[in-house]
């Protein structure tokens, strides 16, 4: 396994739609969701889209971690999702901070549906879905984001809440103004 370059905004990947995987069984997908599970981790993520990687297809990883407050514990297995695809339970959109490995160093408050439905393919070729809420439907919609070209940034209902992470959580010297954002 390999920890891979995490392409940065500004690559076009970033902005494209990636295309559906063809064969969810083959190997090399395999190969490529194990090199992303080992990069998320490198980078502390909590979820990772193949065209992060720098391969236009439809593949995420998301860790279906519960709260932010229980990074402590051990961590759950990654959930690896082959062509996602995500309908939202309900109208409730809340907001949330998020950051992306994309964009690194900066948080900013984006409104998601509090639940979703999700489905798509495990690495077996076998059908898989479920449903999320909060965090963890939260990841789901922006990892799902990263396949159609969309960037957190682009959600946001208002930049003044874009930050970098260590001014917002006082690391930088300087008193927060808001100590709520800390993750
Ligand atoms: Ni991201």
């Amino acid at each position: 396994m390999t920890v891979l370059p995490v392409m940065k905004m500004g690559r076009p990947i970033l902005r494209e739609r990636a295309v559906e995987v063809a064969d969810p069984s083959d190997p090399q997908i395999a190969a490529l969701a194990a090199d992303m599970i080992e990069t998320m981790e490198a980078e502390e993520g909590i979820g990772i889209a193949a065209p992060q990687v720098d391969v236009p297809l439809r593949l995420i990883v998301v860790l279906p971690i519960v709260e932010r407050a229980q990074k402590k514990q051990a961590p759950p297995e990654p959930l690896v999702v082959i062509n996602p695809e995500i309908v939202p339970l309900g109208d409730e959109l809340v907001d949330g901070v998020e950051g992306c490995l994309s964009i690194p160093g900066l948080r900013g408050d984006v409104p998601r549906y509090r639940r979703i439905r999700w489905s798509g393919f495990g690495l077996d070729g076998q059908a898989i879905g479920g449903e999320a809420g909060d965090l963890v439907a939260r990841v789901f919609q922006h990892e799902v984001d990263h396949l159609d070209g969309v960037l957190y940034l682009d959600r946001m209902r208002d930049l003044r809440s874009l930050g970098f992470v260590d001014a917002l959580e006082g690391e930088d010297g300087q008193t927060p103004d808001d100590p709520a954002e800390r993750e």
